[in-house]
């Protein structure tokens, strides 16, 4: 049964472009309630870890140099099946392919740079947060 939370991070890309309140309001308007936050930079060793399920990828060195590159948002998020529909919101991996309205075809250049993440199972949502938060900063 699906969980009532997930987890984000505006990436680097976004947080350059100065897209932090626009995506938070849009995060907001959409019915998520903020559970935890933090302004904070990924290590090589944190991507590497977080992303470890694309290690055999061609764009794995990309994707970890992408991600430590400056401040990401990272976020817990809560709502009646948030991860289901967080994943709705930020729209499909490539910007070209998303959805009108959604997070990334409003802010993402292309599916390296796609300005977000959203955790894609329950279970993730809990190592992801788990990962960036501790309990005393989840409210
Ligand atoms: P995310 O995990 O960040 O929410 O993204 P996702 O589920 O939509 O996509 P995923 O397949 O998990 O890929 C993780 C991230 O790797 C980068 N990527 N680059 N150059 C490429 O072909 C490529 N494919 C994926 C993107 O930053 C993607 O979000
Ligand atoms: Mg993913």
């Amino acid at each position: 049964m699906a969980t009532n939370r997930t987890f984000t991070m505006l990436k680097p890309d976004a947080v350059e472009k100065g897209h932090i309140g626009a995506i938070l309001e849009k995060i907001s308007a959409s019915g998520f309630r903020i559970v935890a936050m933090k302004l904070t930079q990924m290590t090589n060793k944190d991507a590497e870890t977080f992303y470890a399920i694309h290690k055999e990828r061609a764009f794995f060195g990309e994707l970890v140099e992408y991600m430590t590159r400056g401040p990401i948002v990272a976020a817990i998020l809560e709502k009646d099946n948030a991860v289901e529909d967080f994943r709705t919101l930020i729209g499909a991996t490539n910007p070209a392919d998303a959805a009108e309205g959604t997070i990334r075809k409003l802010f993402a250049n292309s599916i390296s740079e796609n300005a977000v993440h959203g955790s894609d199972s329950d279970e993730n949502a809990a190592i992801e947060s788990a990962f960036h938060f501790s309990g005393r900063e989840m409210f």
